[in-house]
């Protein structure tokens, strides 16, 4: 009878599609809601290439890029083609990667990366075309080192555009035109484009990249937009681009939280509601919850801004799952906004947070762990993800 019983439950399970050991999927636990997906870099896109290393670019905390050397990484590719349907390029797409020096481009790695995207049938995002970090200075000077002027700055930027965006014309479905224009206090960030073009480089740059593929999504993005001075600073550029007519069709919420100074959750969801007022798509684009302290003006390691080298404390990953279940129940309130819910790195071990304001450190912001297994606040996520989604049925 309980053999029975048994083969009669598995034969439910098999037609209805259920596989009982199978880690469920994020794009499909979350199909019916938004996009789910994640930044991937060298290690994921030359997974499968013969060298075992790939030399990479990395930022300091004053913006100044390093190269390292990152060992590929098979499983955590594998991890994004089976969790997620979305992918962005973490690195890659930035100007000082592949536009090192003026007329040399390179795209082997966003060529491998669209191909990727393309093979698993992703929404690709590319990120990103104007931001005043990672961009080198000849940009804004000429063969003598002098600065740019404004007319000189403004052909190279459409230069840029035309040759990135319209290389993958028709295959990227979306870019991050212009990354944290905004300072904290609301006002425009005095970038070098600031500088040398005025508040107008923000709607040129939206037109080049519209002229270089009229069908491709175009989005603004930044971070802390939990802070209602600088979301309404957001909210007055995006106005501006609007009146300007200038092609926008969605706003980024980066969304790197702290768990130790853990925003106002109202203050989230407020901030989706504001931007959605827009009338333009909403993202999470850049999710993490960094579970260590800020080193503030430190730049040294010590061990109080190390605390876990050993593994994440019981107690720290609850509070972590807990944070993580708040936010999907935000994002999910909100999802008619929402389009998608991008993660910033695949598992633990590549999070930037290991690397970034200081080197050296043993961070746990993600779903998966170093070993790419799933977290604790991954099953939070996905039980909580189910029931919602049941309700709503
Ligand atoms: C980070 C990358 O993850 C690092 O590898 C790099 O060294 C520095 O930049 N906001 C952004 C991203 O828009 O481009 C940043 O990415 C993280 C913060």
């Amino acid at each position: 009878m309980k053999i029975l019983q048994l083969s009669v439950l598995s034969l439910f399970l098999i037609l209805t599609g259920f596989e009982t050991d199978q880690l469920p999927a994020l794009q499909d636990v979350f199909e019916d809601a938004f996009l789910m997906g994640v930044a991937i870099d060298r290690q994921h896109i030359f997974a499968h290439e013969p060298s075992a290393t790939e030399t990479v670019k990395r930022a300091n905390r004053r913006g100044y890029s390093y190269q390292c050397q990152i060992i590929v990484d098979p499983p955590a590719l594998d991890l994004v083609t089976y969790h997620y349907n979305s992918i962005t390029t973490e690195n890659v797409l930035k100007w000082e990667e592949v536009h090192p020096e003026p007329g040399v481009y390179d795209f082997a790695a966003s060529d491998r990366f669209v191909e990727i995207g393309e093979a698993n049938d992703m929404f690709m995002n590319g990120h990103t075309l104007i931001w005043h970090n990672q961009t080198p200075d000849w940009v804004f000077e000429d063969e003598h080192g002098n600065e740019l002027d404004r007319d000189a700055l403004l052909e190279r930027m459409r230069d840029h555009i035309h040759m990135v965006v319209g290389r993958y014309k028709g295959r990227i479905h979306a870019w991050d035109v212009v990354n944290e224009a905004v300072n904290l206090d609301g006002s425009l960030r005095e970038s070098r484009w600031y500088d040398i073009i005025g508040e107008e480089y923000l709607v040129k740059a939206f037109r080049f990249a519209h002229e270089a593929d009229p069908d491709a999504q175009l989005y603004y993005n930044d971070f802390l937009l939990e802070i209602p001075a600088k979301r309404q600073g957001v909210i007055r550029l995006i106005e501006y681009l609007q009146e300007n007519n200038a092609p926008i069709h969605g706003v980024g919420s980066q969304s790197h939280f702290n768990l130790l100074e853990f925003h106002d959750l109202e203050e989230v969801d407020q901030s989706i509601v504001e931007l959605g007022e827009l009338g333009i798509d909403v993202m999470i684009t850049e999710l993490d919850i960094n579970v260590l302290p800020r080193p503030g003006s430190n730049t040294e390691l010590t061990d109080e801004l190390n605390p876990y080298t050993d593994g994440l404390p019981d107690a720290v990953a609850e509070e972590l799952a807990n944070r993580y279940r708040e936010l999907f129940e935000i994002y999910l309130k909100n999802r008619d906004i929402i389009t998608r819910v991008t993660f910033w790195n695949v598992t633990d071990r590549d999070s930037w947070l290991n690397y970034l304001p200081i080197e050296g450190r043993t961070n746990y912001p993600l779903l998966f762990d170093r070993d790419y297994q799933p977290k604790r606040a991954f099953y939070t996520v996905v039980d909580r993800a189910k029931e919602i989604l049941k309700e709503r049925l």
